[in-house]
C-alpha cells in the first residue's frame, strides 16, 4: 500500500504565480547514457503578486540536479533547497538570471513524460506536468515564456533535431557531434515545449495562407513509415484552410511540422510548431489501416492543428481549466469533420460515444465537472467529460447564439485573450459580450457534474387543437455535489403528423414563419409548453440533433418509433428511434428465453437493407444493433451475461430472417476501384463488412466463401480486416485460425497491423477467452512497454470482450489487476486508464460487482502505489 495519501488540489486555492519567467534558454547534451540541460531562465516578481518577496520554488520530478547558478554566481548547497518535486531558492532579488543543470535518463523513462527514447529517438511529452522531468521550472500554464533552445547530438544517429519555433542556427562540433538551435517567438507554457531528435524521413509540403505567407510543412517519420504520410498531410492543409474559413484563424509561425512515434500515452500532442503524435493517430496507407483509420487520422490532425489557436494562443489559466482548450477544439474538430463527410454520421458516431462512455464516467465514481473543483494527478483528467461533454456545452452555445453570433463570440474571445492563460469563464464571457445574451445560469454546464435527465409527458387537445408538452429536468447526486440546480438546456424540438411531416411550431396562434425545429429553452424544473394550431396529435421528435448531452424519457410506442426511423426529417432522430426501439426488444428478451424478437424491429431492418434510394451511410449506422456497453449504461444491476446472450439472440434472429436480404445487400456493394474515403464509399464497405458479420454469426456456408474470397482478395485493409474480424467471430474454427494465422505472417513487419491483429482477437467473444488473451500477451510481438500494445490486448479485452471479461469467476477481473498491477510502477498513466472498467462495480449484478471490487483491492493494496492510481481506486472504493 502506498504509505502518504497524495495531496488534493482544489481550484480555490488557485494564486497567481510569485515569479514570471520570461524567457527560457535551453541546452540539450544527448547521450546514450543520459542527457545534461542546461536551462538559463530570465525572472522577475509578478508585478500581481501581493504580499512581501517569498523564495522561489520550481517544480522538479525525477532530476539530478548538477549546479545552481543566480546572476552568474554559482550557489552553494545551503543557498538553496533540493527537495526532488521543489527546487526552492530562499532570496531571490526582483530580477534575475537562473542557471540550472540537471542530468535525466531518457532511455529509462518508462513513464513517456518528459524526454524519453522511442525506437531509438529522442522526444518529448511535456503535458501536462512532464516538462519538470526535463529541467527544474515553475511548471504551471500561466507562466509563459520565450524559448530559445539549442540541441547537440551524435550527428549520425541523430541527424534531425527540432523543437518549436524556427531553427535559427546549426553547426558541426568535435566527436562526430552536431548543433541545431531554435527560437519560438511566441510566448508558451512550458507543457507545449517540444524536442525530438532521430533518424527520420520527411515528407514537404506548403501551404499558402489566405494573407500570402508560405509555409513549410513537414512530418517526420521512421524509414518504414514513408509511405504512409500523404494522409496526414492532406488532412493538414484542409485543416488549415478549414479554420481561416470557418474561424478566421490563421497560422502564424513559417513552419509546421509532425512527427510519428511508435510509444506515445496519448493520440497526439499540439506543442507549438512541432505535433507529435502517436503512430497509429497520424501513419496511413489503405492496404493497411481501416477507413475508420483515415477518419480518426483526418479528425485528430486538425484537432491538434486547430489547438494552436484554441490551446496555444489562448492557453489554460491552471489545468482546472483544461475543458477551455480541449472541450471547444473537440467541438471545432467535430465541425470540421461534419464539413468533410457527412454531417448526420459524424453526429451519430460522436452521440454513441458519449452515451456508451461519457454517461457512465458520468454517473460513476469519478464523476466530475466540466470544470473539475479538484484533482490528485491532472493526467487522471484527461477524461470524456473534459473532451466529449466539453465540446457538447461548447455545441449548445453555438446553438444558443446560433452560427454568426457564435462566431463574433469566438472572434472577441481571441481577441481578447490572444497571449493569455485564461478560464472557461472567460470564454463564456466573451460568447456573452459579443451576443448579447445573458449565459448566467449555463454556466452551472461547467460547475455541475452528472447527465441531467429530463422526462417529457404530452398531451393534446382535440377540440382546441392544442399540443401540450412538459419537461421536466433532474440531475442526479454525483460524488461531492447533490441538491443540483436546473441546467439551461437548449431542447430541439420537431412534430410529425400522420403522414411524416413536420408541423409548423408555433409558440402562439398564427405566429408566422413557425419554424419545423425549434429549439426550446429550459430553465427551471419543470416547463409546460403549448402548442397551437395543431391539427391532429402528432409524434414528437424530442432533442433533434442531440441538442444537449442528457437522457430523455419519453414512453414511445414500438409503433411510433418506427414511424420516426422513416420519417423524421432528423437523419439524428431517425437513428435515434432505431436504437430506442432495439434496446427495447433487446430488453424484452433478457432472460425470457420463450420470448420471440418482435417482428417489427425485422420489418424495420428489412426496410433499411432494401431502401438503395435511402442515404446508405445513415443505412449503415442503423443497421448497427446497440452494443453491450450501451446496453449496459441504461441498466442498473446489469447482468452482462443475460444482456451478451439476448443481443445475441437478436442479432441472430435478424440475420436468419434476412439471410437473403443480407446477402443481396452484400453483393450490391460497389466502390470506385481506387481507394477513397467518400462517406458512399465507407458506408459501402461498411455495409459489405456488416452484412458478412451478421451471415457469419449464424454459420452460413455460402457468406464462409465470401469471406475467405474477401479476405484474400482484398485491395485494402477495411475489406481485408472486416472479413477477419467477421471470420473471428464465426463458429468456422478451421477457417478461423487459418485466417488470423495468415493475416500475421502477411503483415508482421508491420507494427500498426499487428495491434489490430491483437484487438481483432482480444476482443472476440469467440477467439478471445482468457487464456487466449493470456497466449496473447506473450506472444513476440508483444511488448509490455508500448501502449498501444497493451490497449490493443488488455485494453480491447477488458473494454469490449466482454462476455469474457465479465465471467463470473472474476478471471478477467483478476487478469486486469494483475496488468495493473504490474505497469503501475513502469508507466502510471497507462495502468490509470486501465483502471476505468473497475470503478463501474456499483452498476452491476452482485455476481460481477463482488469480483470487480475483489480487484480494485487487489490493486489498492500494491506497494507504492503511484499517484494516477491511488486516486482513482481510492475514488471508486469510498
Ligand atoms: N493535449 C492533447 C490533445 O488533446 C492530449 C494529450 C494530453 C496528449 C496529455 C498527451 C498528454 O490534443
Ligand atoms: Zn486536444
Amino acid at each position: 500500500m502506498r504509505t502518504s495519501q497524495p495531496r488534493t488540489i482544489y481550484l480555490s486555492e488557485y494564486r497567481v504565480p510569485d515569479y514570471l519567467v520570461d524567457h527560457v534558454d535551453l541546452r540539450f547534451e544527448l547521450f546514450e547514457e543520459g542527457a545534461r540541460v542546461h536551462s538559463k531562465l530570465a525572472v522577475r516578481r509578478n508585478p500581481e503578486a501581493t504580499g512581501g518577496p517569498v523564495p522561489l520554488e520550481l517544480n522538479g520530478d525525477s532530476l539530478t540536479l548538477e549546479s545552481v547558478h543566480l546572476d552568474g554566481r554559482q550557489l552553494t548547497t545551503d543557498e538553496y533547497q533540493d527537495k526532488g518535486e521543489l527546487l526552492i531558492v530562499p532570496a531571490v532579488p526582483d530580477t534575475f538570471e537562473l542557471q540550472v543543470v540537471t542530468w535525466i535518463e531518457p532511455q529509462n523513462n518508462t513513464r513517456l513524460e518528459g524526454l524519453y527514447k522511442s525506437s531509438g529517438m529522442f522526444c518529448t511529452q511535456c503535458e501536462a506536468e512532464g516538462f519538470r522531468c526535463i529541467t527544474f521550472f515553475p511548471d504551471r500554464p500561466d507562466v509563459m515564456a520565450r524559448y530559445r533552445t539549442r540541441i547537440e547530438a551524435d550527428r549520425s544517429m541523430y541527424p534531425v533535431l527540432l523543437s518549436n519555433g524556427n531553427d535559427v542556427d546549426r553547426g558541426v562540433l568535435e566527436g562526430g557531434r552536431h548543433f541545431v538551435t531554435w527560437e519560438d517567438p511566441f510566448p508558451k507554457p512550458s507543457y507545449l515545449f517540444a524536442l525530438v531528435a532521430g533518424d527520420l524521413v520527411e515528407q514537404k509540403d506548403a501551404f499558402t495562407t489566405v494573407s500570402g505567407r508560405n509555409i513549410d510543412l513537414r512530418i517526420y517519420v521512421e524509414p518504414r513509415n514513408a509511405d504512409k504520410t500523404d494522409h496526414a498531410m492532406d488532412s493538414l492543409k484542409r485543416a488549415m484552410r478549414w479554420d481561416e474559413e470557418v474561424y478566421g484563424r490563421e497560422y502564424d509561425l513559417d513552419i509546421f511540422m509532425i512527427v510519428a512515434v511508435d510509444d506515445f500515452n496519448m493520440g497526439a500532442m499540439e506543442n507549438k510548431g512541432l505535433n507529435i503524435f502517436n503512430s497509429s493517430c497520424v501513419l496511413a496507407r489503405p492496404e493497411s489501416e481501416t477507413d475508420a483509420a483515415f477518419q480518426r487520422i483526418e479528425s485528430i490532425v486538425a484537432h491538434e492543428y486547430f489547438h494552436n489557436w484554441s490551446g496555444n494562443r489562448v492557453t489554460c489559466r491552471d489545468w482546472f481549466q483544461l475543458s477551455l482548450k480541449e472541450g471547444f477544439t473537440v467541438f471545432r474538430d467535430s465541425q470540421f469533420s461534419a464539413d468533410m463527410g457527412s454531417e448526420t454520421v459524424n453526429r451519430i458516431e460522436n452521440v454513441a460515444m458519449l452515451r456508451t462512455a461519457q454517461f457512465a464516467e458520468d454517473a460513476g465514481p469519478m464523476a466530475h465537472p466540466v470544470r473539475p473543483a479538484s484533482y490528485m494527478e491532472i493526467s487522471n483528467f484527461y477524461t470524456l467529460t473534459i473532451y466529449e461533454k466539453g465540446a457538447e456545452v461548447v455545441g449548445m452555445i453555438h446553438t444558443l447564439l446560433g452560427p454568426d453570433l457564435f462566431r463574433k463570440g469566438s472572434d472577441l474571445y481571441f481577441e481578447r485573450h490572444d497571449g493569455q492563460a485564461v478560464t472557461t469563464d472567460d470564454f463564456v464571457k466573451a460568447m456573452e459580450d459579443a451576443s448579447g445574451r445573458d449565459l448566467g445560469q449555463f454556466r452551472l454546464w461547467y460547475e455541475q457534474a452528472g447527465t441531467p435527465v429530463l422526462t417529457v409527458e404530452d398531451d393534446y387537445d382535440e377540440a382546441g387543437e392544442v399540443y401540450r408538452l412538459t419537461i421536466r429536468q433532474s440531475i442526479p447526486a454525483t460524488p461531492g455535489q447533490s441538491n443540483k440546480k436546473p441546467q439551461h438546456i437548449p431542447f430541439a424540438l420537431g412534430l410529425l403528423d400522420g403522414e411524416g411531416n413536420d408541423l409548423p411550431i408555433r409558440l402562439a396562434p398564427s405566429e408566422a414563419d413557425a419554424p419545423a425545429t425549434r429549439v426550446l429553452e429550459l430553465t427551471e424544473e419543470s416547463h409546460t409548453f403549448e402548442f397551437p394550431d395543431i391539427p391532429e396529435r402528432p409524434v414528437p421528435s424530442l432533442l433533434r440533433h442531440f441538442s444537449a448531452p442528457v437522457r430523455v424519457n419519453y414512453p414511445w410506442t414500438r409503433d411510433q418509433l418506427r414511424f420516426l426511423m422513416s420519417h423524421d426529417s432528423d437523419g439524428f432522430n431517425r437513428w435515434d428511434a432505431g436504437q430506442r426501439l432495439a434496446v427495447d426488444v433487446i430488453r424484452e428478451l433478457s432472460g425470457h428465453a420463450e420470448t420471440k424478437v418482435d417482428p417489427r424491429l425485422i420489418d424495420a431492418s428489412r426496410v433499411l437493407l432494401t431502401d438503395e434510394s435511402a442515404d446508405q451511410a445513415l443505412v449503415a449506422k442503423m443497421l448497427q444493433l446497440p452494443g453491450e456497453a450501451y446496453l449496459i449504461e441504461l441498466t442498473d444491476q446489469a447482468d452482462v451475461q443475460t444482456i451478451h446472450h439476448a443481443r445475441e439472440r437478436v442479432l441472430k434472429s435478424l440475420a436468419t430472417a434476412l439471410r437473403d436480404e443480407l446477402m443481396a445487400c452484400y453483393r450490391r456493394q460497389q466502390t470506385a476501384s481506387h481507394y477513397q474515403i467518400t462517406p458512399e464509399d465507407v458506408a459501402s464497405r461498411s455495409l459489405r463488412n456488416m452484412t458478412l458479420a451478421w451471415l457469419l454469426h449464424i454459420g452460413d456456408e455460402e457468406a464462409l466463401e465470401l469471406a475467405l474470397e474477401q479476405f484474400r482478395n482484398a485491395s485494402n485493409m477495411t475489406d481485408q480486416s472486416g472479413a477477419l474480424r467477421a471470420l473471428a467471430n464465426s463458429p468456422f474454427e478451421a477457417e478461423r485460425r487459418q485466417a488470423l494465422d495468415d493475416f500475421y505472417q502477411q503483415w508482421q513487419v508491420d507494427p500498426q497491423v499487428v495491434e489490430q491483429w491483437f484487438a481483432i482477437q482480444a476482443s472476440s467473444p469467440v477467439s478471445g477467452d482468457l487464456e487466449a488473451v493470456r497466449r496473447l500477451l506473450e506472444h513476440p510481438a508483444f511488448d509490455w512497454k508500448n501502449p498501444n500494445k497493451i490497449r490493443s490486448v488488455v485494453g480491447a479485452f477488458a473494454g469490449q470482450n466482454l462476455p469474457h471479461f465479465h465471467s463470473q469467476d472474476g478471471s478477467g477481473y483478476q487478469f486486469l489487476a494483475e496488468t495493473i498491477r504490474r505497469l503501475d510502477d513502469s508507466n502510471p498513466q497507462i495502468a490509470a486508464r486501465l483502471t476505468a472498467p473497475l470503478t463501474r462495480w456499483r452498476k452491476f449484478a452482485h455476481v460481477y460487482s463482488e469480483g470487480m471490487h475483489k480487484a480494485l483491492e487487489s490493486v489498492r493494496d500494491k506497494e507504492n502505489l503511484s499517484r494516477d492510481v491511488y486516486e482513482i481506486v481510492h475514488k471508486s472504493l469510498a
